[in-house]
């Protein structure tokens, strides 16, 4: 029993999980046993067979697809012009693949299939072939394969080369430049566009080894769809769930529609986001307080939450810019679709930020710092015997970040910094806009007892530029967020 292709058949595991009246979870093991219970069998047989696919009945093996309908053409006869080379690496959402490619089609693409070694421990090459009309590929030393078309034209011959599903494993591969099967082979040789959708664990995909194949991935111009958060193939709950088939398909035909070949990189949810002047330009937002070691338990932190930071990223993230968020720790949800890069340090939030540039645009909203202890303890310093004595740590400055990426060689075109001040709000503010060398402050008034900043949902803070100061009311962060991205769309289109 091919389990991913009945699912698939069926429309997906939400749909088995209200056939059959079970959880997500449930269907995580019948995935892992790679069966379904008894009770499952002649309900299963019943829906394929309604659906009119043609049904070994003893183990449920699909002998045949049902025939293609005026709106799910099968063949390229009817298809849009555009060669989608759909390529499905070894990970549990590779059934996802299956529907992928018929989205694709009904989009009308012309979609050939090649497989990994480890997508055919999920699904068959004969089950895309079916669904494509095409062979499916799936080896590079293919005397045949060479034959009919060799790895190079056959990297050739696709508008563009889709990844579904972009497991962690494939990233690396991809990122390092193997090519040891066809499926990498094909990334090297292609000159046409490439887009992957990453699935995985939500542990993997949070792994520093991921995300810096991702980011390097997509600074290559890979363009990245998704994940997103959620329930995963794998059973487990939480960012690397992969995005749905159709949406998958929206945005990879929107990547080769000529209206929309735009530097749009990361499309997700099929939302258009060249709507919007940010969509595609990159933004540096830095975010969190950062926090320096005194020794093997203690360190010196700020009462920064991240929380403007990461609202400022989310909110540049849903207009479509393609935002790297350079974090240090905090309790804030990661946004989607931003790059997360997350740091402990000053000096490792600098190196983030000198790795991430080029950029168009670079909001400094951490609160970074300004000392470090010049000598951090490898053991847990000891307290006196003598309760009267004193203790003096050594600190020695941190480098300042904003005043780094405003003077920088690559300097983005808009350089925004914030201020947060217990007095003299507008004077030092202004001051600090000269001495940094940034565009724009946002300044806001910090310690007040009946209004913290730090931590609140609220904010309140003006805008210091060349041109004067624009003053807003007190607002959520969110609805400041909004406010200051509406100026950058306002600045970036004068
Ligand atoms: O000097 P002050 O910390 O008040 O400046 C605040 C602004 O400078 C913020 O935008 C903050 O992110 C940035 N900053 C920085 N590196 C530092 C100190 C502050 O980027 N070391």
């Amino acid at each position: 029993m091919n389990l991913s292709a009945i699912i698939t058949a069926l429309g997906g595991r939400h749909a088995i999980q209200q056939l059959l009246n079970v959880g997500p979870s449930a269907i995580s093991n019948y995935l892992t046993r790679g069966h379904l219970p008894e009770r499952a069998k002649p309900i299963i047989y019943a829906a394929l067979t309604k659906k009119g696919y043609q049904i070994r009945a003893d183990d449920l093996e699909i002998l045949a697809c049902p025939p293609a309908t005026s709106s799910q053409p099968l063949h390229h006869d009817t298809h849009s012009g555009k060669r989608i080379l759909l390529i499905v690496a070894g990970g549990i959402a590779a059934y996802k693949a299956l529907e992928t490619a018929r989205q694709l089609q009904q989009l009308g693409a012309h979609v050939t299939g090649v497989m990994t070694d480890g997508a055919k421990q999920f699904i068959t090459p004969l089950s895309l072939a079916a669904l494509t009309g095409e062979k499916c590929y799936d080896s590079l030393f293919s005397l045949t394969d060479e034959a009919e078309m060799g790895h190079i034209r056959l990297a050739r011959s696709a508008d563009l080369v889709l990844v579904v599903p972009a497991t962690a494993n494939f990233m690396a591969r991809a990122n390092a430049g193997i090519a040891d099967d066809l499926a990498t082979t094909i990334l090297l040789a292609t000159t046409a566009k490439v887009a992957m959708a990453p699935a995985m664990n939500p542990a993997m995909w949070a792994h520093a080894a991921t995300k810096h194949n991702f980011a390097t991935l997509r600074q290559r111009g890979v363009h990245m769809i998704g994940p997103v958060s959620g329930d995963t193939a794998c059973g487990e709950e939480g960012e690397g769930r992969m995005c749905e088939p159709a949406d998958i398909a929206a945005a990879a035909m929107q990547l080769i529609t000529p209206q929309n070949m735009t530097n749009a990189q990361d499309i997700t949810n099929g939302r258009n986001h060249n709507k919007s002047p940010l969509a595609g330009k990159r933004i540096i937002v830095t975010s969190g307080p950062t926090i320096e070691p005194i020794d093997k338990v203690r360190f010196i932190a700020n009462r920064s939450s991240g929380k403007q930071g990461h609202a400022i990223a989310a909110t540049l993230a849903k207009r479509g810019a393609d935002v790297i968020l350079i974090s240090g720790p905090v309790n804030e949800p990661t946004p989607d679709q931003v790059t997360m890069v997350q740091v402990t340090t000053a000096s490792e939030m600098l190196a983030a930020c000198k790795a991430a540039l080029p950029a168009e645009i670079a909001i400094c909203a951490a609160a970074v710092a300004d000392w470090r202890v010049q000598s951090i303890s490898d053991q847990k310093l000891k307290k006196p015997e003598d309760p009267e004595a004193g203790m003096t740590l050594a600190l020695c400055q941190n480098p300042d970040i904003l005043a780094h990426i405003s003077s920088a060689s690559n300097r983005p075109k808009l350089v925004i910094g914030f201020a947060a001040e217990t007095k003299n709000l507008l004077q030092n503010a202004t001051k600090k806009r000269q001495r940094k060398g940034c565009d724009w402050i946002i300044a806001n008034q910090v310690g007040g007892d009946a209004d913290p900043v730090f931590g609140s949902t609220l904010n309140q803070a003006m805008l210091i530029s060349a041109n004067g100061v624009d003053e807003w009311p007190q607002m959520q962060k969110a609805d400041l967020a909004e406010r200051l991205a509406d100026h950058i769309e306002a600045e970036v289109t004068r």
